[in-house]
């Protein structure tokens, strides 16, 4: 976080499956600020589900929506953003957040992950014979920058309320 910091936004990081959505509702309840999905944004501005912007235009179209997106979120103030969970892998993103506002990231076992995710298929990185395996893969490529956030909460045993009264405790005043 900014010693500058003069935007006092929130912005919830973690793998997917890891509750970004549902905590960050929570939050944005209690602190009385916006909340943004940018996921659901992306799909909005496309017209488009998620799933089928990757399989028609590629990630890396998706990823290029995607920071986007959050530049142009990062403008305003007192908001809570639930982001996808690969937004990490771009550095310029972590800097971005943690220049307005303060990033979270929400992290949970890989068979947690599973429970919570299998229910879905709108997730197109998960869409494969072995997910267990893939949440392991990607959840160890991507934790070193999972790890650069401010606030780190572990809710693998927590529920979603508990996980938003840990985030609240920890905020810089
Ligand atoms: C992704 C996570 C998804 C979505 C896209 C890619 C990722 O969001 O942005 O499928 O790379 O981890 P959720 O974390 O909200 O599921």
């Amino acid at each position: 976080m900014s010693p500058f910091l003069v935007m006092n936004n929130i912005y919830l990081t973690g793998f997917m499956g890891t509750g970004k959505t549902s905590t960050g509702q929570e939050l944005a309840r209690q602190l009385k600020h916006n909340f943004l999905d940018l996921d659901e944004l992306i799909e909005q501005q496309e017209a488009k589900t998620i799933a089928d912007i990757f399989k028609e235009k590629g990630e890396a179209y998706f990823r290029a929506l995607e920071k986007k997106l959050l530049t142009e979120i990062s403008r305003k103030d007192q908001q809570v953003v639930s982001c996808g969970g690969g937004i990490v892998i771009d550095p310029e993103n972590i800097l971005l957040m943690k220049e307005t506002g303060v990033m979270v990231c929400l992290f949970a076992t890989p068979e947690i992950i599973l429970e919570r995710t299998r229910k879905f298929s709108h997730r197109p990185l998960l869409n494969v014979p072995d997910p267990l395996e893939r949440i392991s893969v990607l959840l160890a490529q991507r934790r070193k920058f999972y790890e650069q956030a401010d606030i780190i909460v572990d809710n693998s045993a927590i529920s979603v309320v508990q996980t938003a009264v840990q985030i609240l405790k920890s905020l810089p005043e």
